[in-house]
């Protein structure tokens, strides 16, 4: 299976540390943030891997990165010009997957215990569609929530104001090609964004949207007591 990792976007809520630096390239533990996905993948066995970076420091994930071969994985670099979503991010992955193919998508300031490899391989057996890793959190508002009937999503919330679980969907997805036809199909937000969520949900009206809930623990580094809290847990080794 190949992989897809999303590293667009302007980190706002990291500012001023992302005036300076591009959020996925950020210290924490011992490496850049991009470093950890793309281990991640690796150890699961995925080689060929996407990166979607944007304009900011897109030579500074060259430096570090370069083919991938220390990772031993293949990179290929696909520019986002500017951050119009996690779906049009996305999108952008459409001519790297072939049609009938399946993948895996990360978010690049997702970090987490897990190994990919299990959730990999029940998707793998899965005959079509998706699935989104959850994770139970303390405050599910930051987040896409799940509503869940037996071993389907039938809807997700984006950031509700009353979760009606403690349940998140974490940056972890994995799709069929068809992904991309759902992507042409969605509108902007009201942020002016293209949703992943809005995509998850055509999957989920199509009852082809599975989960798993993830055992270890998980972090969305995108704020910055989150990045210290995941670079200490990563420095720790926990
Ligand atoms: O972390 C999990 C959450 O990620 C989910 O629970 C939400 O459902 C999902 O919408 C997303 O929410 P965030 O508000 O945290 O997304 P954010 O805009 O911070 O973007 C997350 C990652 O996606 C970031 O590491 C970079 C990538 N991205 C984002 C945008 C907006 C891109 O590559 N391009 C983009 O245009």
């Amino acid at each position: 299976m190949k992989g897809v990792i999303l590293a667009g976007g302007t980190g706002t809520r990291l500012r001023p540390l992302t005036n300076l630096m591009n959020k996925h390239l950020l210290p924490v533990g011992r490496f850049p943030m991009i470093h950890y996905g793309i281990k991640k993948m690796a150890d699961a066995g995925i080689k060929n891997i996407l990166l979607v970076i944007g304009k900011q420091s897109a030579g500074l994930y060259l430096d570090y990165l370069g083919s991938g071969k220390e990772f031993g994985v293949r990179l290929t670099y696909k520019l986002q010009d500017q951050a119009g979503g996690i779906a049009e991010a996305l999108s952008l992955a459409s001519e790297f997957i072939s049609t009938g193919e399946k993948f895996v998508v990360l978010l690049g300031d997702n970090l987490f215990n897990d190994s990919l490899l299990p959730y990999v391989k029940e998707f793998h057996e899965q005959p079509q569609g998706a699935k989104v890793l959850l994770k139970q959190v303390p405050d599910p508002r930051r987040y896409g929530v799940p509503i869940i009937k037996g071993t389907r999503i039938t809807t997700i919330i984006e950031k509700p104001q009353d979760p009606p679980t403690s349940y998140c969907v974490t940056g972890i997805y994995m799709y069929d090609s068809q992904v991309f036809e759902l992507v042409d199909k969605i509108h902007p937000s009201s942020r002016g964004e293209l949703e992943i969520t809005d995509v998850n949900n055509l999957f989920a009206a199509m009852g082809t949207l599975t989960y798993n809930v993830l055992s270890g623990w998980w972090m969305d580094a995108g704020t910055l007591e989150s990045l210290h809290e995941a670079g200490s847990k990563l420095l720790h080794g926990e």
